[in-house]
């Protein structure tokens, strides 16, 4: 594999997905990992990630040397080319020249391994307070930015590279390239990492897992968990059953399509528990959103436990009980919720920081390192239908977290009406594909005046937060046409009783979060 080392970035799975985006295979292991650990992988080229200190912090995460001398190709960025530079003999300083977002780095040399076919002037994502300012011994300067002296550094002879911006972010105009042409070019690796050989690496992880164990999958007919119930039934067969909570949270609809589409999709045996009252007691008088979260992911647990049971009961074979809970989490999720390295807990993702500390089961989250966007890879290679795996995201907490204020009956009573004419009008545009989701919110707690029919009303607004994005880790709103947002909105106000208000969210994210709780 390509081993990235993560000295505390956010971003070291980033970095694992874009070498994922050149074909090649890549594991991401922790900077305690020891020079003989690493090695062990036999990796086929290494990349130190960036992290959150200063080379002169004390207890900061430290490089070895022999690393560097061990015949394998090495490519630092941020703070790992700093480490690398100070490894190699360089000199890194506090210059007192911070550098935080876009700047301009311009390349010496536009035939170097790195640079090679790129221009001599290039923007690029910054976020570092030292820099290095004299390079080690034998080694090229190939770029500078008016922060950094040495920007990159290049070794042709030991396949040592670096650079000192983030090329895994968008931002930086030409990061993939750079970053291939250190995998193809410095390295000389060949490209053969495709989404089949992802689909049978977790295919085989999985079976290793669960051995001839019993699996619950908690199905919610979204992208991530349907593609995740395909896979570990290919993997685990019939000692699979999956199951779907209506928890009473859900679009209108939702049920019925996800009851039609997965199984006949997948002909897997589908088990639908009807929760609702038991979420909505559970939820009653709650209005914090943290607080909501954490209820609904414990409602869930209680629900597949009392499955699980059922299940062995149904069997007569107390023998094996259901040891495994099969979830469909993505990075993202586990970096918000507070589970990446030294990352901040931004929310409770219900499948995430919202289990319970009791949980019974052993999880099973097959896609927890994937983006997104390979998960709808591994999807289409599983045969998941197209339907399936282009679904807009929904939160597993649902309409629960887009009812700012207390959830009842009848407030879900009134966002699903509204929820369905926002949908109805957006797929009638045609724009499903063009926008990555459009949560619908009710301000169950702000009131507004307005007239309607001569009389006045008292009623609530309704949010519509269409966003555009890649992987949900950041996010823009998404400019829809006005004749579709006139549309809708003259639909929720006259058919939707107590709302007379629709308004729009143009926050990105940051500083928004795409969900309102
Ligand atoms: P935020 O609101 O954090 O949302 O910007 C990022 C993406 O995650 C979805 N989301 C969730 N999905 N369980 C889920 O399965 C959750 O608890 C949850 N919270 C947010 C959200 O819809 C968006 O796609």
């Amino acid at each position: 594999p390509v081993v990235v080392l993560d000295f505390g970035a956010q971003y070291a799975q980033l970095i694992a997905r874009r070498v994922r985006e050149a074909a090649l295979f890549s594991e991401v292991m922790p900077h305690t990992a020891s020079t003989q650990e690493i090695l062990n992988r036999q990796p086929a080229a290494i990349i130190l990630s960036g992290g959150p200190s200063s080379v002169y912090d004390e207890g900061a995460p430290s490089l070895d040397p022999a690393l560097l001398d061990a015949g394998v190709p090495v490519f630092g960025i941020c703070y790992g080319f700093q480490a690398m530079v100070r490894a190699l003999g360089g000199t890194v300083e506090h210059t007192g020249l911070r550098e935080y977002g876009a700047t301009q780095a311009q390349i010496d040399d536009t035939s170097s391994t790195l640079f090679n076919g790129q221009p001599g002037e290039q923007s690029v994502w910054m976020s570092h307070g030292d820099s290095a300012s004299l390079a080690p011994e034998g080694i090229r300067v190939t770029a500078t930015t008016p922060g950094a002296a040495v920007a990159a550094i290049e070794d042709d002879e030991r396949q040592l590279y670096g650079v000192q911006w983030h090329p895994e972010v968008l931002h930086s105009t030409f990061g993939q390239r750079v970053l291939e042409n250190f995998l193809l070019r410095g390295a000389r690796l060949e490209p053969d990492w495709t989404p089949a050989a992802m689909a049978d690496e977790l295919i085989d992880q999985v079976r290793d897992q669960v051995g001839d164990g019993r699996a619950l999958c908690a199905l919610s007919g979204g992208v991530d968990s349907s593609v995740a119930a395909a896979l570990v039934q290919r993997a685990i067969g019939d000692q699979l059953t999956c199951v779907f909570v209506d928890h009473g949270l859900l679009r209108d609809g939702e049920a019925e399509q996800v009851k039609k589409d997965f199984v006949a999709a997948t002909g897997v045996d589908l088990v639908v528990i009807d929760a609702t009252e038991q979420f909505l007691t559970a939820l009653a008088g709650v209005s914090d959103p943290e607080q909501k979260r954490k209820i609904i992911g414990a409602q869930f647990i209680r629900c597949f436990e009392q499955a699980a049971r059922d299940i062995v009961h149904d069997r007569g074979d107390d023998q094996h009980p259901v040891k495994f809970l099969v979830q469909g989490t993505l990075y993202p999720d586990v970096v918000e919720s507070g589970g990446g390295t030294g990352a901040a807990n931004i929310k409770s993702h219900h499948n995430v920081g919202g289990l319970p500390d009791d949980l019974q089961f052993a999880l099973i989250e097959p896609l927890r390192l994937l983006f997104k966007d390979e998960v709808r890879q591994v999807g289409l290679e599983l045969g998941v239908p197209e339907e399936i795996v282009h679904r807009q995201p929904f939160p597993g907490p649902g309409l629960g977290i887009r009812i700012v204020g207390e959830v009842t009956a009848e407030r879900l009573e009134i966002l699903r009406a509204a929820d369905k004419i926002a949908r109805a009008e957006l797929t009638a545009a045609g724009l499903d594909r063009d926008i990555w989701q459009c949560p619908v919110v009710l301000l169950a707690d702000v009131r507004s005046v307005g007239v309607q029919g001569d009389g006045r009303t008292y009623g609530h607004p309704i949010v519509l937060r269409p966003v555009s994005s890649e992987d949900a880790m950041t996010a823009d709103w998404t400019r829809l046409p006005y004749d579709v947002l006139a549309r809708i909105s003259n639909r929720i106000t006259n058919e939707v009783a107590d709302v007379n208000r629709v308004v729009l969210d143009v926050t990105s994210k940051p500083p928004g979060t795409i969900e309102w709780e």
